[in-house]
């Protein structure tokens, strides 16, 4: 069975109880939760102050994907809101082993994430540190674009590197352009868990649309 991270990107951001309700409806496993700030992509979303009100909504554990300059200065915020898992770019601003061990620190899970573009190398150094690898299979800041076909090579070269290290079991997570029909090769390449947006919530049931996604082997 497939893990499942709806983003709610692609939710009605005035209806966002109701996203949520669908989310536990359809049993996700997390809720991804997209936070831009127009300088490390050309869009906008939330803030620490949305993350905290969805905290009071759901007992899903939240995963929060920061795409932000100097994430560091921002971890607290997040930390105090209610994340359960952050997760920061490695091209983003600031020391990074250091920014991952605040997370730890904090009593969180740290994750990593890279763009599509980023050699996979950059984050190898960090394997050991994270609880889960997020691969971006599109130019992150924007929902509904197609997923970049090379992300199944990585994917699966990300498998190999961490089953080779011994006791490492951080997991992987793939980002971008994941629908009903390609989800299954992303979980063949290695992936463990899926997040998907617009392919949930631009559906007529979403949770319905959650529960083909985890009936996914
Ligand atoms: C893009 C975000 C994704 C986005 C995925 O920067 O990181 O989480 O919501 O949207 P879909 O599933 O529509 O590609
Ligand atoms: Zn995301």
């Amino acid at each position: 069975m497939a893990k499942v991270a709806p983003s709610i990107l692609s939710a009605d951001f005035a209806n966002l109880s109701k996203a949520l309700e669908q989310c536990e409806d359809g049993r996700a496993d997390q809720i991804h939760i997209d936070v831009m700030d127009g300088h490390f992509v050309p869009n906008l979303t939330i803030g620490p102050t949305v993350v905290k009100d969805i905290r009071k909504q759901t007992t899903l554990p939240l995963d929060v994907h920061l795409m932000i300059e100097n994430p560091q200065q921002y971890i607290p915020q997040f930390v105090d809101a209610g994340s359960d898992l952050i997760t920061v770019h490695v091209e983003s601003s600031g020391d990074m082993q250091m920014t991952l061990e605040m997370i730890r620190d904090a009593g969180i899970s740290p994750g990593i994430t890279l763009r599509p573009g980023t050699q996979l190398s950059l984050v190898e150094p960090y394997l050991e540190l994270v609880d889960l690898v997020l691969v971006m299979s599109v130019e992150p800041g924007f929902g509904g674009q197609r997923f970049i076909p090379e992300s199944f090579d990585r994917i699966s070269s990300l498998r190999r590197s961490i089953d080779s290290n011994d006791g490492c079991s951080t997991l992987i997570s793939v980002d971008g352009g994941v629908k009903l029909h390609n989800a299954a090769e992303i979980l063949a390449a290695g992936a463990d868990i899926v997040v998907a947006g617009s392919a949930i919530f631009g559906t007529d049931d979403p949770a319905d649309t959650i529960r083909q996604f985890i009936a996914i082997d």
